[in-house]
């Protein structure tokens, strides 16, 4: 009884983790979030887009939040329609902008 109640709780984390870290082979506890973001970026968007600053530079806006929202609306329908992916792929693009 026991174990069941556990196979199904650890069957979750798992599966958050799985859709929200694409990068989990690594294992969850020698990734650190920045390197995630990265990887996640890496995993969904690095075969078309190899230099991820030149897309950075690409994105519109004014403040971070500007370019937070614009790119998070374009990226819902480009490759990136998991919100848990998006939110680290913008996360990333953010750190690579930000001045
Ligand atoms: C299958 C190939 C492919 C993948 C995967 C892909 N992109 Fe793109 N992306 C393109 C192409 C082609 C363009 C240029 C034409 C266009 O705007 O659609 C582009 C354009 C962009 C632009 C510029 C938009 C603008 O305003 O000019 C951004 C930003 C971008 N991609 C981000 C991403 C991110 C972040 C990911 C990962 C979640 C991603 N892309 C995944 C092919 C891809």
């Amino acid at each position: 009884m026991n174990g069941s109640t556990w196979s199904w709780r650890s069957w979750a984390a798992m599966a958050t983790c799985v859709a929200g870290l694409t990068a989990s082979f690594f294992g969850e506890a020698t990734i650190t979030p920045a390197l995630a973001d990265a990887e996640t970026f890496r995993a969904n968007c690095a075969k078309c887009h190899s230099r991820a600053a030149t897309i950075a530079r690409q994105i519109k806006g004014d403040t971070v939040d500007q370019r937070k929202a614009q790119l998070d609306t374009f990226l819902a329908t480009h490759h990136a329609e998991d919100p848990a992916v998006r939110e680290r792929v913008v996360t990333y693009l953010m750190t690579l902008t930000a001045k």
